[in-house]
C-alpha cells in the first residue's frame, strides 16, 4: 500500500511540471502567465505562440494525467488508487509545487487522467468538447459543457464510486479555475479559437 500512496505523490508531482511554461520557456516563447488570458494551458499557447507550442502543450499535459494512471494500474489492484493518481496529476496542474502553487485550469490534465482511468467517459468529453468548440469556437465554454457530461457519463456507466467521485471532483474544480472564463462568457467578451480578440 505505501508503494501504491508513493505513486499518488509522484502524480501529483508530474502533474506539477506545466507544459506550457515548460515548452514555451524551451521554445523562447511568451510565458502564458504573462501574456493573453494569463493562463499556462494549451489554449493560450496556441494564442501567444502558435499550433506547434500548443500541440506540445496539449500532449504534455494529457500525457502526466495518463501516465500516473498507468502506473498505478500496474502496481495496485482495484480503482482507489487509479483514481487517486488522476485526481493528484490534476490537482498538480492546478496548485504546481514548483510554480508557487499557481498552475492551470486542468482541461487536458483531467483528459489524461481519463483516457487511461475511463477511456469511455474521455470519449464522450472529447467529443462534447469537439463539438462545442466546432459551434461556438471557444475553449473555455467547450472546457465547462465538456466538465459537466463528464461526471454524469462516468455515473450513468456504473463506474466505480472512486472513479466517479474523482470524476466529479476534476469538473467541480476545473468549473472554479474557469470562473474567470465564465464571466466572460456571460458579458460577451470571451476569446474565440483562432481568432486575436
Ligand atoms: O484549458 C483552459 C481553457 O479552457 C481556457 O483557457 O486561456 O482561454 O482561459 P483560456
Amino acid at each position: 500500500p505505501n508503494a501504491a500512496w508513493s505513486i499518488v505523490i509522484a502524480a501529483y508531482l508530474l502533474g506539477s511540471l506545466n507544459a506550457g511554461i515548460l515548452v514555451s520557456r524551451l521554445l523562447g516563447l511568451p510565458d502564458p502567465r504573462q501574456g493573453g488570458s494569463g493562463n499556462p494551458g494549451a489554449t493560450n499557447v496556441l494564442r501567444l505562440g502558435g499550433k506547434g507550442a500548443a500541440a506540445a502543450t496539449l500532449g504534455g499535459d494529457v500525457l502526466k494525467g495518463v501516465i500516473p494512471v498507468l502506473l498505478a494500474r500496474a502496481w495496485a489492484p482495484g480503482e482507489l488508487i487509479p483514481a487517486a493518481a488522476a485526481l493528484a496529476a490534476f490537482l498538480g496542474h492546478l496548485y504546481p509545487v514548483f510554480f508557487g502553487f499557481r498552475g492551470g485550469k486542468g482541461v487536458a490534465t483531467a483528459l489524461g487522467g481519463l483516457i487511461a482511468l475511463a477511456p469511455a467517459v474521455a470519449g464522450i468529453g472529447a467529443l462534447v468538447w469537439l463539438a462545442v468548440a466546432a459551434v461556438f469556437r471557444i475553449s473555455s465554454l467547450a472546457a465547462l459543457v465538456a466538465a459537466v457530461a463528464a461526471p454524469v457519463a462516468a455515473w450513468y456507466l456504473g463506474l466505480a464510486q472512486s472513479v466517479v467521485l474523482a470524476t466529479a471532483v476534476m469538473a467541480v474544480l476545473l468549473l472554479w479555475r474557469h470562473r474567470s472564463n465564465i464571466a466572460n462568457i456571460a458579458n460577451g467578451t470571451e476569446s474565440r479559437i483562432g481568432r486575436k480578440d
